[in-house]
């Protein structure tokens, strides 16, 4: 007597006609009987179901009917005398391919009622264009990002500011030529739209003490022509770290990082000297960058970049003998023109979902 494994016969759940066949040896009129009970009991339950029943409905009737029972016949296969064998196997295929066809039969019915109905609520829905973020906004979260596990956080100031913090706490001498109607919008005699995010360097140091690390996000306003390459509102990303102790190695170790997570590792940096009154010394930075115009790599300026000048510590209430910092903008927008080849930056105002749409996520 062999002991079965296989069988994962419930005797409770169909008492009549489902024995067990564990534990015995099975004759094969037996199983052929088992076998075909199963197959009219399939049939008879999908003929009997409604034409309206759902698919899935109809086969999870299905499964709870057979599932158990063809486990059993299954199994029950070693229980026969080995000349049997081959028979009920036969069979047992032959019941298996009769449940799929009875199930094909019910699903073509099915199929023709669903038809003649006038709604399926069943039928998936449409996709809809649910929109994409705009290329500088991916540019700015990205950055975001990787400043974030600098242990950055952001900061955000006003877009309407006083002449003071766009230029006097920042080392424009009075009569600095930025400060020109020409360059600069002007709300009122000392009110205008910031010519740059910088002012956020000293809103932050007025309100937090070192250290301090933060990224200051934001549109800044100048009175330029929009041409291909210049636009009178833009953004700009502003960085600005300050405590006891920090040099320009860290300014410099810092920025080569983050180009070197934002741009691939094996991007070149450089930088250069550069001049703005609130930095001393100034510099810029530029990465080795492919503009895919068949030209290959070329050094493109990223950033403005300096440390913090003296006067804007002592001018945002700190003392510049005991805290260093340093700073850096840059435009977000001229970074997304690079990285996906736009070549001219009035499409990045235009709104039109053609452009945006390329960049889905
Ligand atoms: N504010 C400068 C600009 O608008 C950029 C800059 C920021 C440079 C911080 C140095 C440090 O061009």
């Amino acid at each position: 007597m062999s002991a079965l494994r296989a069988s994962a016969a419930d005797p409770f759940r169909h008492p009549s006609r489902f024995p067990d066949f564990r534990f015995r040896l099975v004759q094969l009129s037996e199983y052929l009987a088992q076998a075909n009970a199963l197959a009219q009991d399939a049939r008879a339950l999908l003929d009997g179901l409604d034409p309206d029943t759902r698919l899935d409905v109809a086969k999870g009737q299905l499964n709870a009917l057979k599932d158990d029972r063809l486990a059993a016949l299954q199994g029950a296969l070693r229980a026969l005398p080995a000349d049997d064998r081959r028979a009920a196997g036969t069979a047992f295929n032959t019941l298996k391919q009769g449940i799929q066809e009875a199930l094909d039969v019910f699903a073509a019915r099915q199929a023709s009622a669903a038809g003649a109905s006038t709604f399926d609520a069943t039928m998936p829905a449409r996709s809809v264009w649910r929109g994409s973020l705009h290329p500088v906004t991916l540019v700015i979260d990205e950055i975001s990002e990787i400043f974030r596990e600098l242990g950055f956080t952001i900061a955000l100031g006003p877009e309407a500011e006083t002449e003071w913090y766009n230029f006097g706490a920042l080392n424009f001498p009075p009569d600095h030529p930025a400060m020109e109607l020409h360059d600069t919008l002007y709300l009122g005699k000392d009110t205008l739209l910031r010519t740059h995010t910088s002012p956020v360097q000293v809103r932050t140091l007025q309100q937090y003490k070192p250290p301090v690390r933060v990224l200051a996000p934001g549109q800044v306003y100048r009175r330029d022509f929009f041409d291909a390459t210049h636009a009178p509102a833009f953004m700009q990303l502003e960085g600005l770290a300050v405590d006891e102790g920090i040099s320009f190695v860290d300014l410099k170790a810092t920025l080569a990082e983050f180009a070197r997570r934002f741009y691939g590792a094996s991007r070149r940096v450089r930088f250069g000297p550069s001049y703005f009154p609130f930095v001393e010394p100034g510099a810029q930075m530029d990465v080795e960058v492919d503009l895919n115009d068949g030209k290959g790599l070329r050094w493109v300026e990223i950033l403005g970049c300096g440390m913090v000048h003296p006067h804007v510590l002592d001018d945002a209430g700190l003392d510049s003998e005991k805290f260093t910092g340093w700073a850096f903008g840059m435009g977000p927008a001229r970074i997304a023109m690079s990285r996906y080849d736009i070549s001219d930056i009035r499409v990045l105002y235009d709104s039109d979902v053609r452009f945006l749409e390329q960049f889905a996520r």
